[in-house]
């Protein structure tokens, strides 16, 4: 039986343990550091997921045969590479292939040389040249801080003034580090997320899922890490699919390579359904989150296997995926995503929470993003707190389990949207 380390602490991690714990070949799971719902389902260990040294001897000690890492964070901090050096197997991207997440300008440069499409766009590091160059142009417009800001790096300003405010910010205040800004032309339509599976050339989709980045209902207020997802989106055709396959996801994994950052682990492909054909919004060089939650439950297949062939570089088992479908409400802590205070009670009742991970219960399944246990009891203990995830033959009925899940769920200080689904409900 195998020993796997999952690398991460939130509701993305707490799937993918989940997804492991339906496999035949893993015996003992750990999670580092994994949180309060984790630990139900496997050993937490007290290691930050930027504690590169520390996560490589605890592996090296415990004889893990694979390590899974779910944030960029762990992927920046180079902890594939070093797994790698000292021979341990470990499923997610480099350091250098991490770039097309950390850095915008990065991505966006890779996708002009190599004709992916994307909004038009032009990167500055000078306050002054950026300000000129927007007011030519026409507002709103997108300014994306060109580094990991954790989602909350974009602005999309409708005046001149808040331009004006967000690029102060970004280059003469620093607020995020010394960086860069990329100043993007304004898309319209749905977004959706297509993470793929990829191994150097190799691309293997993942079925379709959509986020809700604001976080508040009707789409409003600041952007977040994602208020809530479904799996899949029927908006989205074939068409569409297979032209994201042809004309991006797989150039990208070709181009990787060809720019000596070859890419193995989850390529995230965030795209825009626009009125002139779908086009790139981001890349992550890891697997969403919310999506991983309503995803990875839909997965027939056995995950361990499809993570040794990505690691191994082996042929990849047929990927199948269930027909019944998901809905996922993240709830978060009031003030998310600004500040927020910490410690409140949950209580969870009973008939959804006792066996919410077992093969007999499917019809509603919780991933905790950010909790503690004291004495039997959950706490909040982040920004967002619980990701609910219902099961259903369509999406209104998954939609429907989920939200009488949330709703029996009591907390003072959480808040959650109702809208989950809108555009396809
Ligand atoms: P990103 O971190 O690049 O995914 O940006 C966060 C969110 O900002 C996206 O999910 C979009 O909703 C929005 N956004 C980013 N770029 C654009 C664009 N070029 N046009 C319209 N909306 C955008
Ligand atoms: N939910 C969007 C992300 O993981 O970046």
């Amino acid at each position: 039986m195998k020993k796997v380390l999952v690398i991460g602490g939130g509701g993305r991690e707490h799937a993918i343990v989940d997804a492991l714990s339906r496999s035949p070949q893993v015996g003992k799971i750990y999670c580092a550091p994994g949180n309060a719902g984790i630990s139900a389902q496997a050993e937490c260990v007290p290691l930050k997921d930027t504690d590169v040294e520390g996560l490589k001897a605890f592996a090296l000690e415990n004889g893990i045969d694979l390590a899974v890492v779910g944030p960029e964070v762990s992927l920046a901090a180079g902890v594939v590479d070093a797994f790698k050096a000292a021979g341990l197997r470990i499923f997610g991207p480099s350091k250098a292939a991490a770039t097309i997440e950390a850095s915008k300008d990065f991505a966006k440069q890779l996708m002009a040389k190599y004709n992916v499409p994307t909004a038009a766009f032009e990167t500055f590091e000078d306050y002054e040249a950026a300000l000129e160059y927007v007011k030519k142009g026409s507002i709103p417009v997108v300014l994306k801080y060109d580094g990991l800001a954790a989602g909350k790096g974009v602005v999309i300003p409708e005046t001149l003034e808040e331009a004006d405010e967000a690029l102060k910010d970004m280059l003469l205040d620093d607020k995020f580090g010394k960086g860069k800004v990329v100043v993007e032309e304004f898309l319209t339509g749905p977004e959706f997320s297509f993470m793929c599976f990829v191994d150097g050339e190799d691309v293997y989709p993942m079925t379709l899922s959509q986020d809700h980045k604001r976080a508040y209902e009707g789409d409003k207020g600041p952007n977040t890490g994602g208020m809530g997802a479904y799996s899949p989106v029927p908006i989205i055709t074939d068409e569409d699919v297979d032209y994201a396959m042809e004309k991006i996801m797989k150039p990208v994994a070709s181009a990787m390579v060809a720019e000596g950052c070859t890419f193995t682990g989850v390529l995230y492909g965030g795209l825009m359904k626009t009125p002139t054909g779908v086009k790139v919004i981001e890349f992550n060089c890891r697997f969403g989150d919310p999506e991983t939650e309503v995803v990875l439950p839909r997965l027939e297949s056995d995950i361990y296997d499809i993570f040794s062939a990505v690691a191994d570089h082996t042929p990849m088992p047929q990927i199948q995926w269930k027909k019944d479908v998901t809905m996922g409400f993240v709830m978060a802590s009031k003030g998310y995503p600004g500040d927020y205070e910490k410690g409140f009670p949950i209580v969870i009742p009973e008939n959804i929470s006792v066996n919410c991970h077992s093969e007999e219960r499917s019809d509603v399944r919780i991933y905790h993003m950010g909790t503690t246990l004291k004495d039997g009891q959950y706490y909040t203990s982040g920004g967002r707190v619980l990701m609910v995830v219902g099961f259903g033959a369509d999406l209104q009925e998954a939609h429907d389990k989920a939200l009488a899940a949330v709703e029996s769920i009591e907390c003072d200080n959480l808040f959650y949207r109702r809208d989950i689904g809108w555009r396809v409900l």
